[in-house]
């Protein structure tokens, strides 16, 4: 492979210089000296080429029609979440202070994101901007600011012969992965959404493979209304993973059976797939159980192996798409949890670095493309709490030690004050084991524990007390439980060095997140209007009431990510 080639190159351009050098001045050949100058020029062009592009950059001789496109997002992810998450990495890790996570390596530019009717975005608007490549209002998914359909990459995509998958961390049935899948006036009609990623829509199914949270919104409300959980919440009654099944849809619901896929290499995958392994989110990955649910690089994996193969086994495959979203940073950021956002944010730089190498050894011509739909928090490495000058410094051992996120101990303190209620025991157990033990705080004052004892069951006000906790200890500052308008990173890679100017060309630099599908788009050569002709006689709008909405509405963009059963 090229990177060996150019090592080797490299090693020897070394050793030839060092021996001309020498100092005893042994005399050097003409011959060699050509040899030498050759080797010298040879080895310029390709450290040359090498700065040029992405190191191990695959110069392949086998031309392939095909074109794999990973798409990645990161939900709620600004500039300050890469700082704080690279700085965590170093402390924790004991590495030198230029040791950069995957994705630093890759940067090319950032994207600004306001929406059609806001300088805010929020995630719907956002990941409509990058499926549609038009600007749209907040709350849209996969429609025009008129509330008309608008074809998706992922719709058009599919229609050019590519395959296609959605992995996410939250419900599949949420803003991002609903953009690219569905279309629906508002972003709360999840369970509206759910029927058109199976294909109850006039284009039929467009995805191939879907992975994450989200259960909920495909199994109805009542505990033995299905085998599948507990917390259905469909309001039609209708069992959509029973449907799905008989439908030829490979079902995975739990860790057992993703791990029969992820043994096999994803070989004994049948597309379509629909891995639904929570009825709500994925837990944080600081407080993910893995014998119960896969990490994101998990999910990957079984989701590259699984799109390639198929596209391998069929002639008429252009090759695949396939969105990844870091869905819960945004989580994080809601929720101003530092010590959850770090583990969240690397967790999907491995997830990253996996699919670089699998680009990295694919014959195919393969393009990663990584940004953010907004940020959230206004997150800040430093925090100025009082009027006077604040020292430079921020701590990442306090989220080192944090053990758990807010959203957790809040759930298990609650469990506590409803299990006991008794107010001395209630003492020892904030002190010992949420403080200490599960967040590693010892500094804590008689305010902090008086607090939460006074807070009772209030889960959120607790959650929200333990966060600052951790934060103000840290140092880290926010200005919001809801999202920003900073502009956000992109992120590019690509094994053919024809696209890598191409990349270049459309999205060095500062861009709006609409070029990013654009980008897409282009690259693919899709034609997403064709496709918005095609999907007018969609059912995106319901006949709600107005009681209906003040119920839903509340959970436009979950801030604590309650289910709504
Ligand atoms: C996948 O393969 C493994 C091992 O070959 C097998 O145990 C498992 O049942 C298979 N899973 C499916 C869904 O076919
Ligand atoms: C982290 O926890 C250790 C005990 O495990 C404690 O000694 C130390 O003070 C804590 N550090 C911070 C910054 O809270
Ligand atoms: C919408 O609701 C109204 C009254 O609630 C009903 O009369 C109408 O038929 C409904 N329309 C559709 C398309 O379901
Ligand atoms: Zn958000």
């Amino acid at each position: 492979m090229m990177t060996h080639a150019l090592a080797g190159e490299q090693t020897r351009l070394v050793s030839g210089s060092t021996s001309r050098s020498r100092p005893n001045g042994r005399r050097i050949s003409k011959r060699s000296k050509v040899v030498i100058a050759t080797v010298i020029s040879i080895g310029l062009l390709l450290a040359l080429v090498h700065l040029a592009f992405p190191s191990t950059f695959a110069l392949r001789s086998t031309p392939n029609k095909k074109k794999n496109v990973i798409f990645f997002v990161t939900d709620g992810m600004g500039p300050a979440s890469l700082s704080m998450a690279r700085s965590f990495n170093q402390h924790i890790h004991d590495l030198p202070i230029d040791n950069i996570l995957m994705l630093d390596q890759h940067f090319i530019g950032s994207s600004r994101t306001r929406s059609s009717d806001s300088l805010v975005t929020d995630s719907a608007a956002g990941a409509t901007a990058f499926a549609c490549a038009l600007k749209s209002y907040n709350g849209a998914i996969g429609v025009d600011p008129h509330q008309t359909p608008c074809g998706t990459v992922l719709e058009a995509a599919k229609l050019a012969g590519y395959f296609t998958g959605l992995v996410v961390t939250t419900r599949i049935t949420d803003a991002t992965p609903a953009s690219f899948s569905s279309h629906a006036d508002f972003r709360w009609q999840e369970d509206l959404i759910a029927t058109h990623q199976l294909g109850e829509y006039p284009l039929g199914r467009m995805v191939d493979l879907l992975m994450g949270g989200g259960r909920t919104h495909f199994y109805p409300q009542g505990s033995d209304a299905s085998p599948y959980g507990h917390q259905g919440s469909r309001k039609d009654g209708r069992d959509l993973i029973d449907e799905a099944q008989s439908n030829g849809w490979q079902y995975v619901g739990d860790r057992k059976s993703f791990d029969s896929l992820l043994n096999a290499h994803g070989d004994n995958v049948t597309l379509p797939l629909l891995g639904l392994f929570a009825d709500n989110d994925i837990p944080f990955e600081i407080d993910r159980d893995e014998k119960e649910y896969p990490s994101l690089k998990e999910q990957v994996s079984v989701a590259l192996k699984a799109l390639e193969k198929a596209s391998d086994e069929d002639e008429d495959s252009n090759g695949f798409f396939l969105m990844v979203e870091g869905s819960r940073i945004d989580h994080a950021g809601h929720q101003n949890d530092p010590a959850s956002q770090v583990r969240e944010v690397l967790a999907f730089d491995e997830a990253f670095q996996y699919v670089l190498e699998f680009a990295k050894n694919s014959d195919t011509e393969t393009v990663l493309v990584s940004t953010s739909d907004h940020e959230t928090g206004g997150l800040v490495t430093s925090r100025q709490i009082t009027a006077s000058y604040p020292e430079y410094v921020w701590y990442p051992q306090v989220l080192a030690n944090a053990t758990h996120s807010g959203e957790f101990l809040k759930k298990k303190l609650v469990d506590f004050v409803h299990d006991l209620g008794a107010t001395g025991k209630l003492e020892n157990f904030i002190k010992h084991e949420i403080l200490e033990r599960d967040l590693g705080i010892f500094d804590y004052t008689d305010d902090d524990v008086n607090t939460l004892i006074h807070l009772g069951d209030n889960a959120n006000a607790i959650q929200e007390k333990l966060n600052d906790m951790v934060s103000f200890r840290a140092q880290i500052g926010w200005t919001t439980h809801g999202h920003s308008a900073v502009d956000v990173n992109i992120y590019a890679y690509t094994n053919r060095k024809t696209t890598w100017s191409r990349i270049l060309e459309k999205l060095q630099g500062n861009h709006e997140n609409t070029e990013i599908g654009q980008f897409l788009a282009d690259y693919l050569e899709l034609n997403l209007n064709k496709v918005t002709d095609l999907i007018r006689d969609t059912k995106h709008s319901l006949n709600f009431s107005a009681t209906e909405i003040t119920n839903e509405v509340p959970h436009y963009d979950e801030y604590y990510h309650e289910l709504s059963t």
